[in-house]
């Protein structure tokens, strides 16, 4: 079996698209499963882009030690600097630097010349190689990069140091067959290009991202650029579980990911549900139908043999069929074992609240689902400086005019208000304005159930704009009014945590 590194950008790539900023604690949570998983590297962010992002890369790189510890920088001397600030204290650490080499990169972007992008690749890695011994060099857009040049920078990255080198479709243009035959042409025309590794990072704008990887695989690409459910910029990257369990069903592909498979649908969910990024039901691997049988037909099959209709056993990506139902009923220990099984690590204390949380919502509901326990968890973990929703009344219906009545709290305060509104949502947030009096712009806002039946738990999304920026917010509850507060004051609590 030959082995091929698996490089999570979930945190980096994964993490630059609008509404999945994540905060330290919820970037640790993710990397601690991807180390269960058992990932090679984990690129832990972009550390010049902001002051968090470099904390968060410091963070990881404490928390996690298995695993290579990578930060993105440019091919920029302060760049490449912070990124090898950022990972002191990573006990295995990598820098991920690189340009743009195709002629749009290099004419609109750079407004330079192929010679000066050789020359500032060249210098990038020499100086990322005297901070860190394993330096990665990305060529941004190879994907519509001419083969020629892409070769020439390749050979001279490598002859710089470089240890991967990461050749990106960073628009998702190619088509599977030309992806591959741009690897196999490095492989041929580069003379030194089994002094590094080849690396993929395919992104999926036209449904490719995974095609192209396994082409890049079966070309001689020994690392490839993942993402857990496959978020990413865009359309996404190339999806972790897609290619670990294609390499996993063709094992005459003879291609060892070293991954716990089990630890899958466990990450997925933790992703999405820290994200904010809902999966698509018919996700392969993670998607909620992915391993449901509905037709007549193929029910009939199944009980006859699994194997009749289902070429992965769900128990194999850690979809457990005969979970136990929670209810109102069930105690701490079965609690506590399904967030465990989620991938949620909580100690006593954290259980004892997180428990109190859960019967309140078992009565409303008769079944609590893995997607509300989530949920519960993760609202333990907002600061207690923030600003919370201590009570709410909203009235509506047909031939009254919508009210609502708030109380939220902050640092021991409370504070009141009352407003009509032309609905009950529009009532609520008149009232939080009246007691928040900032300039606050509400931009998307959408409710979705989480599975189905009227009894079912509310997600709502929101941006909210303020000083010209714009903040994710996510609530959820069994009363839409209620989850909409909750989403639009979560908003309020990241811009507040920037001001304090
Ligand atoms: O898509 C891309 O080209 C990237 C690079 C920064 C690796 O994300
Ligand atoms: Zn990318």
């Amino acid at each position: 079996m030959d082995k091929l590194f698996i490089f999570d950008t979930t945190l980096r790539d994964g993490e630059q698209v609008p509404g999945c900023q994540l905060n330290k604690i919820e970037k640790i949570q993710i990397a601690r499963a991807l180390e269960n998983m058992g990932v090679d590297v984990i690129e832990a962010g972009f550390p010049v882009s902001s002051p968090e992002d470099f904390a968060s890369v410091v963070a990881i790189s404490k928390a996690v030690s298995q695993p290579i510890i990578c930060a993105l920088a440019r091919c920029t001397k302060n760049d490449i600097e912070l990124a090898a600030q950022s990972l002191q204290y990573a006990k295995n650490k990598r820098i991920h630097t690189g340009i743009g080499t195709s002629d749009e990169h290099i004419k609109y972007k750079f407004h330079s010349t192929k010679e000066e992008i050789l020359e500032r690749a060249i210098e990038a890695t020499h100086f990322a190689k005297k901070l860190v011994e394993d330096v990665e060099f990305y060529c941004e857009d190879a994907g519509r990069t001419d083969n020629e040049f892409l070769a020439i920078v390749v050979e001279a990255v490598i002859k710089a140091g470089a240890t991967v080198v990461n050749i990106p479709d960073t628009t998702g243009y190619c088509l599977p067959q030309q992806y591959g035959e741009k690897i196999s042409y490095l492989f041929n025309n580069v003379p030194n290009i089994h002094k590094a590794i080849v690396s993929t990072h395919c992104h999926n704008d036209l449904g490719l991202a995974t095609a192209n990887t396994l082409a890049g695989i079966a070309n001689g690409a020994r690392q490839i650029d993942v993402t857990i459910n496959g978020i990413g910029e865009r359309a996404g990257n190339a999806a972790l579980e897609e290619i670990v369990m294609l390499l996993k069903c063709h094992g005459e592909l003879a291609i060892d990911t070293g991954i716990d498979t089990r630890k899958i649908a466990a990450a997925s969910r933790l992703v999405s549900n820290l994200m904010n990024m809902p999966i698509q039901p018919n996700k392969a691997i993670v998607g909620r139908n992915a391993f449901t049988h509905s037709s007549g037909i193929h029910q009939d099959g199944i009980l006859k043999n699994p194997h009749s209709y289902q070429i992965i056993n769900p128990k194999d990506v850690g979809i457990d069929t005969d979970t136990i139902l929670l209810t109102a009923r069930s105690g701490h220990a079965a609690l506590k074992h399904r967030l465990n099984l989620l991938g949620v690590e909580i100690d006593a204390e954290q259980l004892d609240t997180i428990y109190q949380d859960f019967l309140v919502l078992a009565d409303k509901k008769r079944v609590v689902l893995d997607e509300d326990i989530l949920i519960l968890a993760r609202q333990k973990n907002t600061s207690i400086k923030s600003l919370k929703l201590e009570y709410l009344q909203a009235t509506s219906g047909l031939g009254i005019t919508p009210s609502a009545t708030i109380r939220l709290a902050l640092e021991g305060k409370t504070y009141e208000a009352s407003a009509q509104g032309n609905g009950p949502v529009d009532a609520a947030i008149k009232a939080l304005k009246t007691i928040v009096q900032k300039k606050m712009l509400l931009h998307e806002f959408t409710i979705q159930s989480m599975n189905r039946g009227s009894d079912d738990t509310g997600k709502v999304h929101m941006q909210v704009e303020y000083e010209g920026r714009l903040f994710y917010g996510f609530g959820a509850n069994t009363d839409i009014v209620t989850a909409s507060v909750e989403a639009y004051i979560d908003a309020i609590n990241k811009f507040l945590s920037r001001e304090v």
